[in-house]
């Protein structure tokens, strides 16, 4: 669907690089063009998968390792990155932390655990580049996966869903006061989208998947393909006039279970017509 340089030459930091989601996004950036630099705790996992991409596309790829909760590690990752490629354009906001649990179970570390590297590990790396941009006068884009969940709230994955909020409430409020540097950012809220790293975590039982699928008015999971072609659309220029949104990409997840009546969906045909001669008589 796009031109082969949409990207071209830009300078991009994908967090959680390495693995899942990060990686498709990474690997579909550096198809189009993009200079990318992945970064996460784990350096053999993103060595390898540096190599994958830049076999695959000829494109470089640079890994360097950083916990998204310490800023002086975000800080040599950014500096690292100019030193290599003379310049950052993009930062893609993908680390994440999660599991489901009671909320009543987790102890203030476990919760500290979650929202130190969703939301703070997002606002440190965006402030730490989001400085440096303002400082050498240069445009930039951040995106920041977000989720569904970010607008509705959800049982269970409390430390996440606060986070999310967080993030996006973080792209809108940046979105009014960074616009004026040409700093633009937006976020992705996606529905489920098959990765070890989620599946292990959130649904560690197969009945739990079906059930999942099932609530899905597309009946489907999201293809990593579909979300690395929106992230490159909303990192490229081509989305120039798209800023502090968050754009969703579920099969209609969210909206099944906030529609009054979606739940009507069970109701046969057969019972349809009882229903209706029920109210023409009333
Ligand atoms: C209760 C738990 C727990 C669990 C850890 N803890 N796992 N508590 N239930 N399942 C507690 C620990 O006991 C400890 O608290 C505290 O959390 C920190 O745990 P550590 O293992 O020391 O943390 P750390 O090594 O930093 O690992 C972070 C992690 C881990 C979040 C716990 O799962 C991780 O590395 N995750 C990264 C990848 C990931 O989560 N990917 C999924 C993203 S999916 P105490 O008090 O005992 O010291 C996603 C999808 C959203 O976000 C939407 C889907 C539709
Ligand atoms: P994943 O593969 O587990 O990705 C999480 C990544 O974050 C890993 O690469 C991990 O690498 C990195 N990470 C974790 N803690 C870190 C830290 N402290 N510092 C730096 N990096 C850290 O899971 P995923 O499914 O691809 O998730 C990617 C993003 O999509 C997340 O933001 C998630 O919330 C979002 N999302 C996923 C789904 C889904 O269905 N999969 C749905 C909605 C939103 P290391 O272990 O090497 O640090």
């Amino acid at each position: 669907m796009f031109q082969e340089n949409l990207l071209k030459d830009m300078v991009i930091i994908i967090t959680g690089g390495g693995t899942g989601l990060g990686k498709s996004m990474a690997t579909r950036m550096s198809e189009l063009g993009a200079k990318i630099i992945i970064s996460s705790r784990k350096q053999d996992v993103l060595d390898q998968t540096a190599a994958e991409i830049t076999e695959k596309t000829g494109n470089p790829v640079l890994a360097i390792s950083a916990d998204v909760r310490k800023y002086d590690q975000i800080e040599n990752v950014i500096a690292k990155g100019i030193e290599a490629f003379g310049r950052i354009d993009g930062l893609l906001n993908n680390a994440a932390g999660n599991f489901i649990s009671p909320t009543e179970r987790l102890t203030h570390k476990a919760f500290d655990t979650v929202v130190d590297i969703v939301l703070k590990g997002t606002y440190y790396f965006t402030l730490a580049l989001g400085k440096h941009w303002i400082e050498n006068k240069q445009k930039g884009t951040v995106l920041s996966i977000v989720t569904t969940y970010a607008y509705t709230g959800s049982a269970y994955v409390v430390p996440s869903a606060i986070s999310k909020a967080g993030v996006m409430n973080l792209t809108k409020s940046l979105a009014a006061e960074w616009g004026k540097y040409g700093i633009r950012l937006n976020a992705i809220a996606p529905g489920p989208f098959p990765t070890p790293g989620a599946w292990k975590r959130l649904l560690p039982d197969p009945r739990m998947e079906e059930n999942l699928i099932n609530r899905i008015p597309l009946k489907r999971a999201g293809e990593h393909i579909e979300l690395a072609n929106l992230a490159a659309y909303l990192m490229s220029d081509f989305s120039g006039y798209i800023h502090g949104d968050t754009i969703t990409i579920d099969g209609g997840e969210w909206l099944a279970g906030a529609g009054e009546f979606n739940w009507l969906d069970m109701v046969k045909p057969e019972q349809w017509d009882a229903i209706r001669d029920q109210i023409r008589k009333a």
